[in-house]
């Protein structure tokens, strides 16, 4: 039987009558047509589906819509502002970190959540945090290169606090 669902996606609300045993993934390719998010496989180790939600990088194809209830998700298609690419975009670009392409939006993804969280991270740590998206053409060297890229520009336009903050000690 049908049920409502209401998430935030890329900012819109979007409410929808959906089977409850959609999942997250075809809710936002099929039901929203926001095909950025790709399907590799049906066993949840490709990652090409990852998406944010609440902030924290996770396979849409292992989460049903209805669990996603009230949650703030953000696709590949969310990850530009204002008609400017993110830091991340520019860099898979400048790095040519991509040649299917089929990958990318995962990876991307991925990549946000974790420099969000370790921006200063070794390449050890990039190509740990991207074990969960597979890429079958790049060999993954250009990816780590791109991502670290990220990292340097997301922090030299990072926007400082414009008054002081006292640290209570
Ligand atoms: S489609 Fe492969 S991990 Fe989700
Ligand atoms: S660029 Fe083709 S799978 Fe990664």
């Amino acid at each position: 039987m049908p049920q409502a669902v209401t998430l935030t996606v890329n900012g819109m609300t979007q409410t929808r009558e959906i089977q409850p045993t959609q999942l997250l993934v075809e809710f936002l390719r099929e039901t929203l047509g926001l095909t950025g998010t790709h399907v590799g496989c049906d066993t949840s180790q490709c990652g090409a589906c990852t998406v944010l939600v609440d902030g924290r990088a996770t396979k849409a194809c292992t989460v049903l819509a209805v669990q996603a209830e009230g949650a703030e998700v953000t696709t590949v298609e969310g990850l530009a502002k204002d008609g400017e690419l993110h830091p991340i975009q520019r860099a898979f670009a400048k790095e040519h970190a991509l040649q299917c392409g089929f990958c990318t939006p995962g990876l991307m993804i991925t990549a946000v959540d974790f420099l969000g969280r370790n921006p200063a991270a070794s390449d050890d740590e990039i190509r740990h945090a991207i074990e969960g998206n597979l890429c079958r053409c790049t060999g993954y060297h250009n990816i780590v290169n791109a991502i670290r890229s990220a990292a340097t520009e997301m922090k030299t336009t990072a926007v400082e606090p414009k008054v002081a903050v006292e640290v209570k000690r």
